[in-house]
């Protein structure tokens, strides 16, 4: 009953009526596929905990690469940190993360479900269930609820055996407060002058009570951000700089301009520390929502700190001989948000099919046209038949050839058409077939996913070749 009353319960709070053909489609393909299984699925699966499979692994590593790339060596005055999860206990009080980053929760008062206060207000559980009004419970139809009581989305827990007050802590919600703690250690080890950066990409988590949208809210996600400090009076300008440059980001990933838009956040919605945040929204099938944002944090965190800890946080200009407490402009995304949309961006369905082989079918073909860098598997490789030692044996030299350069898939499983099928589906920009050509004249056919041309090429030229191809 209770396991009902629960699913019933996430279907209406938003998730899975939310989910519409797209959605649908996007989340059977990321499991029949292997990108994104549910989290301890044998056991039922957990609510908002996602496990990324052999080909979504490969696809955030391969996401988050070109992030590192673009960000951090491609700038000078960037350098990247790897902070710990867990930080000192007095990081949260200082960072007003233990008194601010709070939901409003009331409780029904007929069946004790929790909703969050703000979409009671707002009425966005109207037409879902028995709710038939503003702050109407749609499980039950009560109207009656407790009055709004404070609930912290950060887990908490304790360091060291002992689960006393003292020794509480919690996992980091977000990654910016290593940043801050490590300002000083940064700008000395590295010898920047303002403006500089500090970036990191890394686990966060987040005990969401409302989830939902597939991987669009999950409980633990990676966030990958920059924390630049400037001249406070650089800071507008720095401000627009850092959000044309990260909505460019998501352009050079792939993702069509049509499906992004900018928002900027009225005074009354700021985070506790936010002077000024513009998010960039994507498109997504359940509606336009936050891919990623940009914030001014102002001079918030670096006084928090100093005050907190007792250090100096305060940068020493040597020009002027003065000292100034920084602003902070933080561009900061969602790997798996961008996941998200990179698959959804990419996903297309050609009615009837693309090929014209004799294993076409009338079904629909399923192409991801991911940008070619970022795609799981670069180059798959098959033999034209199985049954035939001396192809498989070249098709399996040719795959030991590339595997040193690219991350390559054999298969050598069904006709030619339905494997090339399997490679479109999963976004594999090559594929490369030995045909009985290819013993005579050590060539093979390299097959584009896009185009669908072939050209034949000599195994000698094949890395130059793909090489040339993939950096185009
Ligand atoms: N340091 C600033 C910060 O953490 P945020 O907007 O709270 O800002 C950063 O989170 C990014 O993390 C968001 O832009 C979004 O892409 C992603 N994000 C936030 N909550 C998430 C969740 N529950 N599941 C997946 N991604 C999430």
């Amino acid at each position: 009953m209770i396991c009902q009353l629960l699913v019933y319960i996430y279907f209406k709070s938003g998730k899975v009526i939310f989910m519409d053909g797209l959605m649908q489609k996007i989340v059977s393909l990321a499991k029949r596929r292997g990108f994104i299984f549910p989290s301890s699925e044998i056991y039922g699966g957990v609510e908002a905990l996602w496990d990324y499979g052999p080909l979504g692994a490969l696809l955030k590593n391969n996401v988050k690469k070109e992030w590192l790339k673009t960000f951090v060596q491609g700038m000078d005055n960037v350098a990247l940190i790897d902070g710990s999860v867990l930080m000192h206990p007095k990081v949260w009080k200082a960072s007003g993360h233990e008194e601010n980053f709070t939901d409003a929760l009331v409780e029904c008062k007929g069946c004790h479900l929790r909703f969050r206060a703000d979409y009671m207000e707002e009425g966005r559980f109207v037409g879902e269930g028995k709710a038939k009004a503003k702050n109407q419970c749609p499980a039950c139809g009560k109207k009656e609820f407790t009055s709004p009581k404070n609930f912290n989305l950060m887990f908490k827990t304790y360091l060291g055996p002992v689960e006393d007050e003292k020794n509480i802590t919690y996992l980091r919600p977000e990654t910016a407060q290593s940043m801050f703690t490590n300002f000083k250690l940064v700008q000395e080890t590295m010898r920047f002058k303002i403006p500089f950066g500090i970036a990191q990409v890394g686990k966060s988590f987040r005990n969401e009570i409302t989830t939902g949208n597939f991987t669009f809210r999950s409980r633990e996600f990676e966030i990958a951000e920059v924390e630049y400090f400037v001249n406070p009076k650089d800071a507008d300008k720095e401000f627009d700089i850092w959000v044309n440059k990260w909505e460019q980001f998501f352009l050079d990933m792939g993702l069509k301009k049509a499906n992004l838009r900018r928002y900027e956040h009225p005074k009354k919605s700021l985070a506790h520390y936010s002077k000024r945040t513009v998010d960039i929204e994507y498109k997504f099938p359940f509606g336009w929502a936050e891919l990623a944002g940009i914030a001014n944090r102002g001079d918030f965190d670096l006084k928090q700190h100093a005050k907190g800890s007792g250090e100096d946080l305060q940068y020493f200009d040597e020009a002027t001989k003065k000292k100034y407490y920084p602003y902070v402009i933080e561009p900061t995304l969602g790997i798996e948000r961008l996941v998200l949309a990179l698959l959804i961006d990419a996903y297309e369905e050609v009615q009837g099919g693309r090929t014209t082989t004799t294993e076409s079918t009338k079904e629909a073909e399923i192409m991801l046209k991911l940008k070619k860098n970022i795609a799981p598997i670069q180059v798959a490789v098959f033999p034209l038949v199985k049954n035939k030692p001396e192809l498989v044996k070249k098709a399996r030299e040719v795959t030991d050839i590339l595997q040193e350069h690219f991350e390559v898939q054999y298969d050598e499983a069904g006709a030619i058409g339905r494997r090339y099928r399997r490679q479109d589906e999963i976004g594999t920009p090559y594929a490369i077939t030995v045909d009985v050509e290819s013993l005579e004249n050590n060539d093979v056919t390299l097959r584009d996913r896009d185009t669908m041309k072939q050209e034949r090429v000599l195994v000698s030229d094949l890395v130059e070749t793909l090489s040339v191809k993939f950096n185009a």
